[in-house]
């Protein structure tokens, strides 16, 4: 059997039916009885990894509720599909491709040993670069420090930095760094505002150097670098991360300012990556592979350890067992840690982009639910913003807590030598408190008003400590899960034609905006119409 061909219907396998007639045996069991009847829930459904816990004791479920899952898992051959992401096999078949972003972190041979041998090469250049901003020895054409590294890039070649970065950067004095995603020309322009072109690097992140927003940002960013210094001042003041360096070139890019990566590695796993650059500059080599050895840790975990105590695998059937056998579309990430806002936008592209699909690799179908529809926002900010709904609202959704034990570290003596600890501590046990609250519910509600019926499951992640290393580990748990997740469907989940025809029929439209002879159809014409005569 190859990778393309038809999979037998999932919901027709004997796993499913036992799943199915398991799912209504525990339908009428609350989490509050569970509790009671299991009072070792916590640490029988829990498990932990060098620093990383995962508590499911909070979802309507059992050990045999995992046991059946794991047998799905198992008669759906996930170890094989492991197998072959790991080997190399050209799993992401409609692009004809090899998924290899593991072979970005891998140093003991778990990978294609050429494959990680040449990503090797591409890091230590990166690094160098990376440790030459950072004390100075690459500077601006005018000779003046990096005070200022704007990354330029859109999607994977985004949201991974950019939660990086503002989980890990420490105020030491090293560059400041930004992100301009946004065609909008106002995130280019807010945040040039602030800078000081002599002292500012742009990095122009793209894996293919063609997507339209980020070579709009780009060529705007050169104009002000140019309208500052002069167009000599391009080569000392640009770098890009690319798998095209031909475009990077023609773009004005000097050729060893050009760090490459393969084809294999995915927009939305690049991290690891040469486009992991702003980040390392944020956090130095070491702390970069510190990030890489964390990943690793989970690949390895991931691609050793049995199904049953394998915590991606594990994660990926909770979530599954949401979606298709508890009707929950939706799953709110809160992170309770303001180091990880980026972390609910990274899931919604890593999650709603690879497995938001709707036929599998033989282009029949899916049979089931391949994705949650993920959002999220930091604890507290969301209990004041939509957690409302996850307690009182009609439709039950998910939740998934993300908490870590240590705080931040707190320089004491500007606070009057308080260490600001009591704000972690609130911090922890809000976030206790509402997986604890949509649990539970209320006992003795006055009014039906403040009722709050409970029986609504969620997951917990603790970390020990946000380093480089947990957060390698963090991030690599959901890429495995969401691999898992698409295996199970016999889905592709490394391809992303959806947003491609979105990208087409923006050209003809751009056109129409701006005067040109472009005839919009119907369904945008009264929109266009209105634009165009407000825009004169
Ligand atoms: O939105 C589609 C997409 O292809 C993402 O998968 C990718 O991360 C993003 O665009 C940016 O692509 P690139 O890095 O090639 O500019």
């Amino acid at each position: 059997m190859t990778i393309t061909d038809a999979m037998p219907s999932i919901t027709e396998t004997e796993p499913w039916s036992r799943l199915a007639q398991h799912r209504d045996r525990l339908a009428a069991t609350t989490l509050a009885e569970l509790f009671a009847a299991e009072p070792d829930r916590g640490a029988q459904m829990s498990w932990e990894l060098d620093g990383l816990w995962l508590d499911l004791s909070r979802q309507r479920m059992t050990a045999d509720t995992l046991d059946l899952l794991i047998a799905l898992a198992g008669a759906r051959d996930i170890e094989n599909s492991r197998q072959a992401m790991f080997g190399g096999e050209r799993i992401n078949a409609t692009e004809g491709r090899a998924v290899l972003h593991a072979a970005l972190r891998d140093d003991d041979a778990l990978t294609p040993a050429a494959e990680a041998a040449r990503a090797r090469d591409q890091r230590r250049a990166m690094l160098v670069f990376a440790e030459m901003v950072r004390d100075g020895t690459a500077s601006g054409v005018n000779g003046e420090r990096f005070g200022d590294v704007v990354n330029i890039g859109i999607g994977g070649s985004h949201l991974g930095p950019m939660a990086a970065t503002e989980a890990l950067q420490d105020d030491d004095g090293s560059p400041r760094i930004h992100y301009v995603a946004n065609v909008d020309e106002t995130d280019l322009t807010a945040t040039l505002s602030r800078l000081d072109p002599a002292r500012t690097l742009f990095l122009i992140a793209s894996k293919t150097f063609t997507t339209a927003e980020t070579m709009a940002n780009a060529q705007s960013a050169r104009a002000w670098l140019v309208a500052a210094l002069g167009a000599d001042a391009v080569s000392a003041h640009f770098a890009a991360l690319s798998t095209n360096s031909e475009a990077a070139a023609r773009f004005g890019i000097a050729p060893e300012r050009v760090f490459g990566f393969d084809e294999w590695v995915g927009g939305r796993f690049s991290l690891w990556s040469s486009v992991g650059l702003s980040t390392a500059i944020a956090i130095g080599g070491g702390g970069f592979e510190q990030l890489l050895a964390g990943a690793h840790a989970m690949d390895r975990h991931f691609a050793t350890a049995p199904l049953a105590e394998n915590i991606p695998v594990i994660l990926a059937l909770a979530d599954f067992w949401n979606r298709n056998f508890q009707n929950l579309p939706a799953r709110a990430v809160l992170p309770y840690d303001e180091r990880l806002r980026g972390l609910p936008a990274l899931l919604q592209q890593l999650e709603m982009e690879s497995n938001g699909k709707r036929v599998t690799l033989s282009g029949d179908a899916i049979d089931g639910v391949p994705a949650s529809v993920v959002f999220g926002m930091t604890g507290t900010n969301g209990q004041h913003t939509f957690h409302q709904m996850l307690h009182q609202g009609p439709a039950l959704v998910a939740a998934e807590f993300i908490g870590v034990a240590e705080p931040a570290a707190v320089d004491a003596a500007r606070f009057g030598d308080s260490d600001l600890g009591h704000h972690h501590d609130m911090l922890l046990a809000n976030m206790l408190a509402q997986a604890e609250a949509l649990a539970l519910g209320t006992k003795d509600a006055p009014t039906p008003h403040h009722h709050c019926p409970g029986d609504r499951p969620s997951t917990m992640i603790l970390l020990q400590r946000l380093d480089p290393n947990r957060l390698g580990m963090l991030l690599a748990l959901y890429e495995h899960k969401v691999f898992v997740e698409g295996a199970i469907l016999g889905i592709n989940s490394f391809d992303q034609f959806g947003v491609e025809l979105g990208k087409t029929l923006a050209g003809p439209l751009t056109e129409a905006l701006g005067g040109g002879a472009a005839q919009p159809n119907a369904v945008s014409a009264a929109a266009l119409a209105k634009l165009r005569a407000w825009r004169r």
